[in-house]
């Protein structure tokens, strides 16, 4: 099994909040990210696919095609915009970058299936410090 990544960048503007809580939950809950004046960052993303390299032509996919479905899909519609107001895989979730993996992985899984491999992973780093890893796996783990 070969896995093929591709890195592409954005550029986003968000705010982490529930609207029925006070500006002070918000900021106790979400920190500098739920600033009622919105702020950005600059995020970086991986998308990972998985699969056999195929025997006509050795790649697991093409990796033009999958840079592609990437700019099409997502960093056309959310690249130097605001995720919250803006982007409509985004509309009624909590701008989170958890969120943001999962709607991500909704978006290209099935362009990506249709190209004979496997989505494996979406990975979004927010600040060089912090980043998160989606593989597809739905369900809560209880406390
Ligand atoms: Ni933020």
């Amino acid at each position: 099994m070969i896995y093929l990544t591709r890195r592409e960048r954005f550029c986003a503007a968000h705010r982490m909040f529930r609207e029925e809580w006070s500006d002070e939950l918000n900021l106790k809950i979400f920190g500098k990210c739920s600033n009622p004046n919105w702020h950005g960052h600059n995020y970086n993303l991986w998308v990972t696919v998985k699969g056999e390299p195929s025997e006509e032509h050795g790649f697991v996919m093409n990796i033009n095609i999958l840079k592609q479905l990437i700019i099409d899909n997502i960093i056309n519609k959310i690249d130097h915009k605001n995720i919250n107001l803006e982007v409509e895989f985004m509309k009624g979730k909590i701008a989170t970058t958890e969120n943001l993996a999962v709607a991500i992985w909704d978006e290209l899984n099935p362009f990506i299936e249709r190209q004979g491999a496997s989505l494996y992973c979406v990975k979004i780093e927010e600040t060089e410090n912090n980043s998160i890893e989606y593989y597809g796996e739905k369900g809560r783990i209880n406390k």
